[in-house]
């Protein structure tokens, strides 16, 4: 089933065609790839699903019902989260307690009255928020501040921050940009647990071709704002369009 479809997506910023009469499907379970050369509209497209960014035509659907024209919070409501974007960490509080505020938020709005007042809710956001650490492998650090953390461990905590607000889609920006090799394949190992165990639909964003090769099953090429290629990784891998437009940059597939 689809669970995300964009169709003849626009948006220009003054003269340039950021993104150009792109369309996509993103089937549910699956973790589809969107990759393409240096300022071929990736963030951007992201941006317009997200509301972030408002775009000059076309549709965006998540479980048939329209994204467009929906503030991001209505839009991280509907089950639509973005890491690495939007999720807050505050330094001096500790990781359950992100992960916590994370969860009710997502559940109240306006978290705050609701934890004094709900016991019993506060409870259940309790166990969402530890259920998303131990996710990360982070529960054995619940009760540290965050300030305290690894850059590696941070960025975990982004991830558990987004997973305690329970997402249909996950929408993930260069989830591995400024890793070490090793927090890079952790990362990769989280995804896929997360993938596997939890049957969450991804959307990644990625340069790092290890990364797009060991995690998608579906692959979206963009080049200058508009869709090149769209198949399996084997299927993109050996498109002439796509070697093209990458040997045109210096980028390496
Ligand atoms: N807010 C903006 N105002 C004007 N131009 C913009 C804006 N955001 C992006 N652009 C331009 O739109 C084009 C697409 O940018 P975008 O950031 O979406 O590319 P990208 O594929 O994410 O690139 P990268 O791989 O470098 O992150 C680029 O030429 C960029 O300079
Ligand atoms: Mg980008």
């Amino acid at each position: 089933m689809a669970l995300l479809e964009v169709n003849s997506l626009n948006k220009s910023f003054g003269g340039l065609q950021a993104v150009n009469n792109a369309s996509l499907t993103v089937e549910e379970g699956r973790t589809h790839a969107i990759i393409g050369p240096n300022g071929a509209g990736k963030s951007t497209f992201l941006n317009l699903v997200i509301g972030n960014l408002e775009a000059d035509s076309g549709t965006v659907t998540f479980l048939g019902s329209s994204l467009l024209g929906l503030r991001p919070h209505e839009v991280n409501q509907k089950g639509v989260v973005r890491v690495f974007q939007s999720p807050q960490i505050y330094p001096e509080m500790t990781l359950l307690e992100n992960t916590t505020i994370s969860a009710l938020a997502k559940r109240d709005g306006t978290f705050v009255m609701n934890f004094f007042q709900h016991p019993r809710r506060r409870k259940e956001c309790v166990a969402t928020a530890e259920q998303a650490l131990d996710s990360v492998n982070l529960l054995h650090l619940a009760e540290e501040e965050a300030i305290n953390l690894s850059y590696g461990d941070k960025r975990r905590l982004e991830l558990a921050i987004c997973l305690s607000q329970k997402p249909k889609l996950l929408l993930l920006d260069e989830p591995t940009a400024g890793m070490s090799q090793q927090e890079t394949q952790s990362t990769i190992d989280l995804l896929k647990k997360l993938s596997k165990d939890e049957d969450m639909t991804q959307v990644i964003i990625e340069h790092d071709m290890h990364v797009v090769f060991s995690l998608a099953e579906h692959l979206t090429v963009l080049h200058q704002g508009t869709v090149i290629s769209d198949g399996t990784p084997e299927q993109v891998k050996n498109d002439p369009k796509v070697i093209e437009a990458y040997l045109g940059g210096v980028e390496e597939l």
